[in-house]
This record gives structure tokens, sequence and C-alpha cells, in this order.
């Protein structure tokens, strides 16, 4: 299940309910699929070949279908990070700056572990949500946020989108944010 630490007071949120409250107050949407349905050799393989994806969205093609309906998603596709991506420190630095896009974005955690980093109202601040296996959340758009790999650095994610052009990020600059933190 996600975990939430609040950044300007290191307060930690856990438990479903509490987990959802805060996020729904903060309008992210968090949902949960169950990854046990995936057959056990995908659950810890992050080097994923073209049909190894496309049985991970056939696995919880009921889920998408169901999520997509609901909101509008036209497509859909697999991101899997590790190690042996290639530029994974590159691709992190690239992720790790805080940015906005013109539509949510969407993942459905499928393996691993991944946090995201959320602008939240002004009584809160910065959030982090630490994400694992089974999570799905979904960004809303205009809200400044980005996203990375916890100690691990392995996830395989399913992203969905309303168009993919909606997902360009545009950069928020905010002096009151500090990444040290
Ligand atoms: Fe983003």
């Amino acid at each position: 299940m996600a975990e939430i630490r609040i950044r300007n007071t290191g307060e930690r949120i856990s438990g479903e309910e509490n987990v959802r409250s805060f996020l729904d107050k903060q309008e992210v949407l968090y949902e949960h699929w169950n990854a046990a349905k995936l057959p056990a050799e995908l659950q810890e393989k992050f080097v994923l070949s073209d049909e190894e994806k496309a049985q991970i969205l056939s696995t919880f093609d009921e889920e998408i279908r169901d999520l997509a309906g609901r909101r509008g998603y036209k497509t859909w596709d697999v991101i899997a990070l590790s190690d042996a991506t290639p530029n994974l420190d590159e691709l992190l630095k690239k992720f790790e700056s805080v940015h906005t896009h013109t539509e949510d974005e969407v993942r459905a955690i499928t393996a691993g572990r991944g946090i995201f980093i959320i602008k939240g109202t002004d009584d809160v601040g910065y959030f982090d949500v630490e994400l694992e296996a089974g999570d799905v959340i979904s960004v809303p758009e205009h809200k400044a946020h980005f996203f990375t790999l916890m100690e691990n650095r392995k996830i395989v994610a399913v992203r969905l989108f309303i168009e993919t052009e909606g997902w360009i990020a545009h950069p928020y600059d905010d002096p009151a944010f500090q990444k040290a933190q």
C-alpha cells in the first residue's frame, strides 16, 4: 500500500483509508489493483520483452478498461525502469524536476516501487507518495509534481493517456521547493 510523507513536517501517513482520504483532499486519485494477478515470474522482472509487456496489459485488461471508461483514457502502455535501462541516471535526472502537464499523469505500479513528489495545498506543501505494486495514482493536470525511483531503482508501471501529447512536461519553477528535504 502507498505511504505518504509530508516534507515540511516529516509526518507519515499509512493505512489504505488514511492514505486515500489524504490524497482525496489533495485531489489525487488513489486506487488499488491486485498485483498478485500477475504471473509470479513477472512480479520481479524489470527487463521486459514486447510479449511480456502485452501479457501485463492483458492481465490487467479489466482494470485498465474500467479506469479508462471512467476517466476517458484512450491509450495505454507499459514502462519498465531498472539499472539495466540505458542511461537510467540521466533519465532520473530529467524526471527529477518539478513540472506540470495539461492532462493527468496516471500510473498503475505492477512491480517494484516509485515515488511521486507532489505540491499539495498551501497548508500541506510538498508531499511524497511512496508507491508499490498494486498502487494506482493519478496526479491531476496542472498540479506540480515529479516522479523518481526508490532505493531499489526498479519499477514496472502501466501508463494511461487521453492524448500522448498531453503528457509533455512543462517546467514549474518553484523557489519554495527544497530538493534536499
Ligand atoms: Fe509528470
